[in-house]
């Protein structure tokens, strides 16, 4: 079949690949997105969106079930129908499949159903299909990591896919990796009723968060039944009669715990396979992170890559402003994207957000650094949503007062952290923050204060 030519092919349609394809065409190039699997990606389809579904169901049935009293609500029995559960998850995934469908027609993306595969300068086979374009651009994004000893069977020892559409709670749950994926989906099904272990092999969840702050979200989630062993790791298991027995090594001290399913949430790699790489030459790290300049090309002239496939935090806002940048840059505008403030968000109850530094890393960086705090128990719009859990931190640079790192672990700090990650945009100071009027009352309150305090005032 003859070549048919494109400005840019997109590999992948997770967050990164769709907003870079719609970008680059609303800017006027001739765009193919290709994927062999349903558009949203990895994202969509099974991650953040199914994820956040599932912890708003959830937490809504913990809240009802642990009663509405305080509130002068009472109710009936609180009853789980765990099938329209998943059901209300399927039809939001696919209500914004649709979405993207709709916003690839709008900007005359060309979506290709299938598999790609490099073959030869600038051009990409998907079945009989030649496709050609003078830039190429992978955003194949990323795999859930295997543990050597617990390998995935997708029905006990299980990734984030399967963890996300049991149609049982499961009575034990052993999660390992006290990251996201494990913190999240734990507290799914701890509050639908699973008795939830989180298995560490760090000695703090969320390794690299601010330490205080992960250490702060720790106690909470022990108050809510999850328990946690730190500074262990998983070495293996065996699937019996009563469930999954996981080997488990702490201080060189070896145990067991039996669940009736485990998740295996330790990470994830870069997904590359059956891309044809190797063959083109593509240099990657020893982690299979595709190496790429600061304008995202690979060492391949017009081979690019973004999001979980190159190196930086597997985030999908920060594979968005990476595709975002790169459709800029190839329709002649300058673009960039600034690492020093993509937040973080891990979406328990309460949520824990930071963007910057945390203090142990400004400390490691040589800073002196002013740190000021405040608690959600002391604001009155906290306690009239009955959420005064957690607080905010400011770090700010002692000699300039600029902004160098905001946690909030609290309620709706997804939505509070936004504020923080603006103000460090545009290099803002404590004083920035804190001389802000907020509204009152509101949560933002909270990060005003917590300025304050960093300023010493
Ligand atoms: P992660 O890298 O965030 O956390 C994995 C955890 O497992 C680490 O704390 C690590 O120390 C621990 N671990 C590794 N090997 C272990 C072992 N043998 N035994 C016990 N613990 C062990 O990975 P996670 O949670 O699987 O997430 C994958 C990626 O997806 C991450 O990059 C994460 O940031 C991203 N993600 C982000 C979300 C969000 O922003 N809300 C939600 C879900 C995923």
């Amino acid at each position: 079949m003859a070549d048919q030519a494109f400005d840019l092919i997109v590999i992948g349609a997770g967050p990164g690949g769709y907003v870079a394809a719609s970008h680059a065409a609303h800017l006027g190039l001739k765009v193919a997105c290709v994927d062999k699997g349903p558009l949203g990606g990895t994202c969509l389809n099974v991650g953040c969106i199914p994820s956040k579904a599932l912890l708003e169901s959830s937490e809504l049935y913990y809240q009802n079930k642990k009663g509405l009293a305080q509130h002068g609500i009472s109710l009936g029995e609180v009853g789980l129908d765990l099938g329209a559960m998943m059901q209300r998850k399927a039809k939001i995934v696919q209500t914004m499949n649709q979405g993207i469908a709709g916003l690839f027609r709008q900007h005359k993306v060309e979506f290709v159903a299938g598999a790609a595969r490099l073959s030869g300068s600038g051009k990409v086979q998907v079945g009989e299909r030649v496709l050609a374009a003078p830039h190429i651009l992978l955003a194949t994004g990323s795999v859930p990591v295997e543990l050597p000893g617990l390998p995935f069977d997708g029905k006990q020892i299980l990734s984030s896919t399967e963890a996300l559409a049991f149609d049982q709670v499961p009575e034990r749950l052993l999660v390992i990796g006290a990251g996201a994926i494990g913190l999240e989906l734990g507290s799914v099904w701890s509050r639908l009723g699973s008795q939830v272990k989180v298995i560490e092999y760090m000695d703090q969840i969320l390794p690299g968060m601010d330490r205080e702050m992960a250490g702060q979200l720790q106690r909470l989630l022990q108050r809510q039944g999850l328990s946690f062993q730190l500074q262990a790791s998983a070495k293996g298991a065996e699937v019996g009669k009563d469930g999954v027995k996981v080997q488990l090594e702490s201080a060189g001290k070896a145990s067991t715990e039996t669940a009736d399913a485990v998740l295996v949430a330790v990470g994830r790699r870069p997904c590359a396979e059956g891309l044809g790489l190797e063959a083109v030459g593509v240099i990657r790290d020893q982690r299979g992170r595709v190496q790429v300049d600061d304008h995202f090309q690979t060492n391949i002239p017009g081979l690019y890559a973004i999001g979980d496939l190159i190196p930086g935090p597997m985030l999908a806002h920060k594979a968005e402003a990476e595709g975002h940048a790169l459709a800029e840059a190839l329709a002649g505008h300058p673009a960039r994207v600034n690492y020093q403030t993509i937040p973080s968000v891990v979406y328990t109850h309460p949520e824990l957000a930071s963007v910057g530094l945390s203090e142990e890393a400004a400390v490691a960086q040589g800073r002196q650094v002013r740190v000021g705090k405040h608690l959600f128990r002391a604001n009155g719009r906290a306690h009239c949503m009955d959420q005064i859990d957690g607080l905010v931190k400011v770090l700010a640079d002692a000699r300039t007062d600029r902004i160098l790192g905001v946690h909030v672990l609290g309620p709706q700090a997804s939505h509070l952290i936004g504020e923080a990650v603006v103000a460090m945009e545009f290099a803002g100071s404590a004083e920035d923050l804190a001389r802000t009027v907020h509204a009152h009352p509101s949560l933002s309150e909270v990060l005003k204060e917590a300025a304050w305090a960093a300023m010493g005032s």
